[in-house]
């Protein structure tokens, strides 16, 4: 059963702080060059980012260790890095050895994206994803055309729900880990932003939730992560199960002339020859139209033989197609690759 989730009323605060954080210089370019990186891009995000040298000094360098790194900093110190309102926004573990953050604050663009540590993002079934290519690759996908509603499938954390919400009238985001919502709502929060729902449940039950003009999934991947990276940081899928089940609901979900967004392995279980999208895709459609690109940027070993995995496009209504080629689109400095991949639809 799906749950909605209303944000808490200390969220004011959490508000407060992101706006505070985002006037004092805590950005996407200046925190990935204070850990020696360009600026966030696909494949660094597949590494220990968090892990990285903290270059930046002073107060600056203070936030990144404790907002970033997963650091503990003195009162005193904590007390000149952080807004007084940090304080009371409820997201400070404040202890005697040291003040540390209950999470990770990533600046994506304009976004501030709330997640768990890297400590507690591994431990159990319920850690928060920590944002990586393939949250980057489905944030840049998407197109800065304003729409109504969007819905967000596997939120975790917000970190493509917050990049939808830019460009919907509502963005609706929903996850099977009950932790996500207040996630969700926390990198609203800290993002500005006012327009996220949340909700708990299975993304299978999303039709209960109306129809979309965008749809959005980060899936779990068959794809080991080892094999896109040099960090186990990825959830692994069980089976193509769930891929299957939301590509036969996408009928439903997507509104007429919707799109849909995923990033995905290209296999969605059963014995369907050329990896099983288009053959599931069209059997889910029917009668109704869709046209469907497949931008892969990844082919390699999986527990079910070579697959690909990368970014599945799907526009409903409109003329048939279908088409397949690897994800050409520049890693570094570009944070739009809708242009690409709306001329792989046909669309431009
Ligand atoms: C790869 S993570 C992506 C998280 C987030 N979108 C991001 O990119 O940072 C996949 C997410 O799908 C969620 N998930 C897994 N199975 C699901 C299901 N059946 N229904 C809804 N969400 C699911 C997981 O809890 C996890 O948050």
């Amino acid at each position: 059963m799906l749950l909605a989730v209303e944000p808490p009323d200390w969220m004011a605060d959490t508000r407060a702080l992101g706006a505070a954080l985002r006037a004092g210089g805590y950005r996407a370019r200046p925190v990935a060059q204070a850990i020696g990186i360009i600026a966030w891009n696909g494949r660094q995000m597949d590494s220990r980012w968090w892990e990285r040298t903290n270059c930046a000094e002073g107060i600056f360098g203070d936030q990144v260790e404790l907002l970033l790194r997963g650091g503990r900093l003195s009162p005193e110190r904590a007390r000149a890095a952080l807004p007084e309102v940090a304080w009371r926004s409820s997201v400070l573990d404040v202890a005697p050895e040291g003040v540390s953050l209950d999470g990770t604050i990533v600046p994506l663009e304009a976004d501030l994206v709330w997640t768990d540590t890297p400590r507690r993002a591994f431990q159990g079934n319920d850690g928060l994803f920590l944002p990586d290519s393939t949250t980057l690759a489905v944030r840049r996908c998407l197109p800065s055309e304003p729409v109504g509603r969007h819905l967000d499938l596997g939120s975790g954390g917000g970190a493509v729900a917050a990049r939808a919400a830019r460009s919907a009238g509502e963005t609706v985001a929903l996850d099977i880990n009950p932790r996500a919502a207040l996630g969700c709502h926390r990198t609203a929060a800290l993002s500005g932003l006012t327009n996220v729902r949340a909700y708990t449940g299975a993304g299978a039950e999303a039709c209960a939730l109306g129809t979309f003009d965008r749809v959005s999934f980060v899936l779990p991947l068959l794809v080991p992560w080892s094999g896109l990276g040099a960090a186990p940081v990825h959830t692994v899928a069980a089976d193509g199960g769930l891929l299957r089940e939301i590509l036969e609901i996408l009928p439903t979900l997507l509104a007429r002339g919707g799109l849909a967004i995923l990033y995905t392995q290209a296999w969605a279980g059963g014995h369907h020859p050329g990896g099983g999208l288009r053959t599931t895709l069209d059997r889910a459609f029917g009668a109704r139209s869709w046209r469907g690109a497949y931008w892969w940027d990844y082919e390699g070993p999986s527990p079910v033989g070579t697959l690909r995995a990368g970014i599945l496009a799907v526009r409903a209504d409109g003329p048939r197609a279908w088409v397949e080629a690897p994800l050409d689109a520049p890693d570094v400095g570009v944070d739009d690759w809708w242009p690409g991949l709306a001329r792989l639809l046909g669309e431009a």
